[in-house]
């Protein structure tokens, strides 16, 4: 097609998780509605000589106003934390929300809408945290929300008040099973964590770092094997988040080659962090807190090879901030008589994709196809967005991002415009930044300018998973 369009993106290199062409972009009501040369006129020529246009990344794991115990507050809201994503090439999220037990999930839904409501510079799709599987939320509210388009959910098998025991877990599967859900699984073992961190304590050790210590990698381990065997049983698919280490990937790995439909995601922290850069940290140690813990180099050459060889599908950031120098974050007072109580997580959604560019793919171990498969067209098609997002095609919504291959930086705070105050990867040696954001067609981000108006980012309800809507054919 041929003619006059909103926007050509001219001359770069289109990368989709297929290959790679050298070849223009026409946008046209916010969508990509040509592919090729020569395409005609427009009212705005992009050139794009030199770059690599890619599909905008999705970010499938994300934490945002999300309540996080007593006094503790989350320092990205929808507004900031969608500004980082775009600031990073990212132009969709999918951040949780939390069930709070006795409350009916549907209004806290509702709540996380308000929340979200005219804030957004990137497009949201929400998952459910279950933390309280009754009887009415397995029999009615979930099959309603799943129907409406809420289609994946997380559990735990860690974390006070929110950790389910293994029948509460084989009752969630059953249920993801029935209505065609995808259940995402934090695979830590609460009881085992529970006698480290208390072991700790009594021995003097609280400091940020030992939070690693009290949930070793077999902890990890094990719990993955259990929530497979848990998958096997009911015979449903799962996707196991933030994998950080070897063992869990094995596990995962058998699973897989065993033919059961198991999914896995890692993050950056598992790729360019480890436990050892806590040492002689002392307190500051609580930027690095997050749950698994980054591990060891060992791990992040597991985290690589599960990668690159299809173990997992999907690269997140879990993004989940808090501010460092604040008593409503890291520093909160509690937090600071024991690692036990310094909330857990640390911010990426602006930093994930740039990680993975310049570690994986200017370093040769991904290739811009992977890359582009790794952060956004297999989020969209495991969540059920595809091919609306997560790729360039004619038809699909035109989220871009056009990155320079070339730029280099050292990694700052100031980079990622979120609501932190720090970045856990400052200082990181970047080559590859995306230099122009756009969603459904709209400029968001430009030359490390936001040029876009907060609101622009919209809700999108998702369909099933097509690995969910398998299982629930077979049930
Ligand atoms: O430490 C982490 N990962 N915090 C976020 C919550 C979660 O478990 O994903
Ligand atoms: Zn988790
Ligand atoms: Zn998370």
């Amino acid at each position: 097609m041929t003619g006059h369009f909103d926007t050509i993106i001219r001359g770069g290199t289109v990368v989709t998780a297929g290959d790679s062409v050298r070849c223009d972009v026409g946008i046209r009501d916010g969508k990509v509605a040509a592919l090729g040369i020569d395409l005609g006129t427009a009212d705005r020529v992009i050139d794009a000589a030199g770059k690599l246009v890619m599909p905008g990344g999705i970010d499938s794991h994300v934490h945002i106003s999300q309540p996080s115990g007593e006094g503790i507050v989350m320092a990205d809201d929808f507004e900031s934390a969608t500004r980082s994503a775009a600031f990073g090439g990212t132009t969709t999220v999918m951040p949780f929300v939390m069930q709070e037990k006795g409350v009916p999930l549907r209004s806290t839904v509702e709540a996380y809408h308000k929340l979200a409501a005219g804030e957004c510079h990137v497009d949201t799709s929400f998952h459910l945290i279950v933390s309280e599987p009754s009887e009415a939320v397995l029999g009615q509210e979930l099959p309603a929300l799943v129907e409406d388009g809420y289609t994946s959910f997380k559990i735990f098998m860690t974390y006070e008040g929110l950790a389910l025991n293994d029948r509460e877990i084989l009752e969630v599967l059953d249920t993801a099973r029935g209505c065609g859900a995808l259940v995402m699984v934090h695979c830590e073992s609460y009881d085992a964590i529970r006698y480290m961190t208390e072991k700790l304590e009594r021995e003097g050790r609280t400091a940020p770092k030992y939070h690693a210590t009290s949930r070793p990698k077999l902890v990890e381990r094990e719990a993955t094997h259990r929530a497979i065997a848990h998958a096997e049983l009911v015979d449903v698919p799962i996707m196991i988040v933030h994998v950080s280490n070897r063992e869990a990937m094995e596990q995962i790995r058998w699973a897989q080659q065993k033919g059961l439909n198991i999914l896995a995601e890692t993050c950056p922290q598992y790729l360019v962090l480890t436990e050892a850069d806590l040492d002689g940290l002392g307190m500051e140690g609580a930027k690095y807190v997050c749950s698994p813990p980054p591990r060891d180099r060992d791990s992040q050459d597991a985290c690589w090879e599960g990668l690159r060889t299809g173990v997992f599908g999907v690269f997140s950031s879990d993004h989940c901030p808090f501010r460092y120098e604040d008593e409503k974050g890291k520093q909160n007072p509690k937090g600071r008589t024991s690692f036990r109580w310094v909330p857990n997580g640390m911010p990426g959604v602006g930093a994930r994709l740039a990680i993975l560019f310049s570690e994986g793919v200017m370093k040769g171990r991904l290739t811009p196809e992977q890359f582009v498969a790794l952060t956004a067209t297999n989020h969209a098609r495991t969540y059920g967005l595809y091919p609306r997002k997560g790729t360039i095609a004619v038809g699909s919504d035109a989220d871009i991002a056009i990155w320079d291959p070339e730029r280099k930086l050292v990694l700052s705070h100031d980079h990622l415009r979120d609501g932190s105050d720090y970045t856990p990867y400052e200082g990181l040696d970047i080559t590859g930044w995306p230099i122009l954001t756009m969603v459904r067609g709209r400029t968001v981000v430009e030359d490390g300018r936001l040029v876009g108006e907060k609101g622009h980012g919209t809700y999108l309800p998702r369909d099933r998973s097509p690995y969910a809507v398998q299982a629930k054919a077979e049930a």
